[in-house]
Formats: C-alpha cells, sequence, structure tokens
C-alpha cells in the first residue's frame, strides 16, 4: 500500500487516527527493507554475471543461460508471517522470512549448477546459512534443484548490512518442469483424480528431464573429448 493511498483513506475518514499513525509508521520502514532487499538481489545478480563472463572467457561458452530474480510481494510476506504465526514487522521479516528476496539461475548442465554455486560460496562475503539439494535428494513430486540462503551484505550510507536472499538453481529443462507443476499447484477447483492423474504425468516428466539432463551432459563432454578440449 502506498503512503498516498493511506492518506486519502485518513482524509476520508475511514481510518482512526491510531491506525493512521500505526500504518503510517510501519511504512516507511517497510520500504527501506524492500529497498534493501532489492540491493541485495542486484549484489546477487552481478556475482553470478561476473562469473558467467569469466567462465565464457575461459572456456568459451556460459554456463547460465538465465537469471530471473524477484521480490516477494505484501500479500505473499503477509501469508507467510501469518502462517508462521509472526508479528507484521520488520525486524520479524528479516529474521524469520528468508526468501522475500529471490535469484533464480538457470543453467544448461546440470555440473555447472554445483560449479556456480562452489564459486559463490568461496566469496568471503557470501554467508552460507541453508543449503538443500533437491538433485540428490529430489522431492516425491520429482522436483530438482538446488536451493541455498545465503547473506550478502549491501554497502549503506552507515556501513554494510547482510540481506538473505534464497538462490534457486536449476536447468532449464527443470524449470520448463517446475513452471507447469507450480500452475498445477495453485490451481483451485480441479477434481481430486484429475490432480492425481496429471501429477503422475508431470512425475514423469520430471524424471524424463533427469534424464534428459544427463544425456545432454553426455553429448557435450564426448564433444569436448573429440575436440581434444578439457571438459567443463
Ligand atoms: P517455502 O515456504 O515454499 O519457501 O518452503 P521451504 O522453506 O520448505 O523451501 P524450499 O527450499 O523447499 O522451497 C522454496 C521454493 O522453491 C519455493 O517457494 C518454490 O519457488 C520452489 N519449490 C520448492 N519445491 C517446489 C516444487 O515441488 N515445485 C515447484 N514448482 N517449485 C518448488
Ligand atoms: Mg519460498
Amino acid at each position: 500500500m502506498k503512503v498516498g493511498h493511506i492518506r486519502d483513506y485518513f482524509i476520508r475518514g475511514i481510518l482512526k487516527t491510531d491506525t493512521f499513525q500505526k500504518v503510517h509508521e510501519n511504512i516507511m520502514p517497510m520500504n527501506e527493507l524492500m529497498a534493501y532487499y532489492r540491493c541485495a538481489i542486484m549484489e546477487v545478480e552481478t556475482k553470478f554475471k561476473v562469473l558467467n563472463e569469466e567462465f565464457s572467457l575461459q572456456y568459451d561458452r556460459n554456463p547460465i543461460e538465465t537469471i530471473k530474480s524477484r521480490l516477494k510481494s505484501a500479500d505473499g510476506i503477509v501469508e507467510k508471517l501469518n502462517k508462521k504465526n509472526l508479528p507484521f514487522t520488520v525486524e520479524a521479516i528479516e529474521e524469520y522470512i528468508k526468501d522475500v528476496a529471490g535469484v533464480r539461475v538457470i543453467c544448461s548442465f546440470e555440473e555447472d549448477i554445483y560449479l556456480l554455486a562452489d564459486c559463490l560460496l568461496k566469496q568471503d562475503d557470501i554467508v552460507l546459512l541453508e543449503m538443500k539439494d533437491y538433485f540428490k535428494n529430489p522431492k516425491e513430486n520429482g522436483y530438482r534443484s538446488l536451493h541455498l540462503i545465503v547473506e550478502v551484505p549491501i554497502f549503506l550510507k552507515e556501513g554494510k548490512k547482510y540481506m538473505k536472499v534464497e538462490v534457486q538453481l536449476r536447468t532449464i529443462a527443470m524449470d520448463f518442469w517446475a513452471t507447469l507443476e507450480h500452475k498445477l499447484r495453485y490451481k483451485k477447483n480441479i477434481k481430486p483424480e484429475i490432480l492425481e492423474e496429471l501429477s503422475q504425468e508431470l512425475y514423469d516428466c520430471a524424471e524424463m528431464t533427469a534424464k534428459l539432463d544427463a544425456k545432454m551432459s553426455l553429448i557435450k563432454n564426448r564433444l569436448s573429448q573429440e575436440n581434444g578440449e578439457e571438459i567443463r
């Protein structure tokens, strides 16, 4: 909600003075917090772009296909706070909502995911808080990705501030799969038997994407070998 909108409500007498005060007091810090998360996204994106550039100089190919970033919506934040029974405060968001800032890195090949994650985590300003490897342990529905929760510093006038960012690394094939699966997951009013059937079909597709990814890597490596190049 924008400050201007709140003021309009207030002027029209819809909000009581104390409610107005409370909302208004919270809006400025919240806007500031969101700006910090946007900065953290920029920092992490830049780190990946630098790695991509360096890698492409060295090996003549780009490990990263695309980077998609997003800031969690206010609704999404409120929903998660409610689910966790937490108050709507800047402190609660910073401490407990680890995916306000999200960076998704999409690679052609699975091995590049580990290479990029390793390179990121080796950087001395990055703090790893959590790692979930859904390649080694795919989810029951077939989902595969590498998830990291990291803290990255942003440099402000008053000094540096560490912000949490959720990084998801996955292959192009799995990103294609996850997009469709996400749609199914949030479809309401779908008959249970249809849901079950489609979930099974999607599971089969996830297994196919894993096989496709493995085969594409093999072909790439064979090609490098035939050209007398280092496998990368
Ligand atoms: P969240 O409350 O969803 O953040 O759960 P979590 O803390 O268990 O996190 P997890 O690392 O498992 O998942 C975080 C994010 O990864 C989700 O918000 C999705 O963007 C993505 N994700 C995880 N599992 C799936 C899945 O089965 N399908 C799809 N399409 N995306 C998934
Ligand atoms: Mg999440």
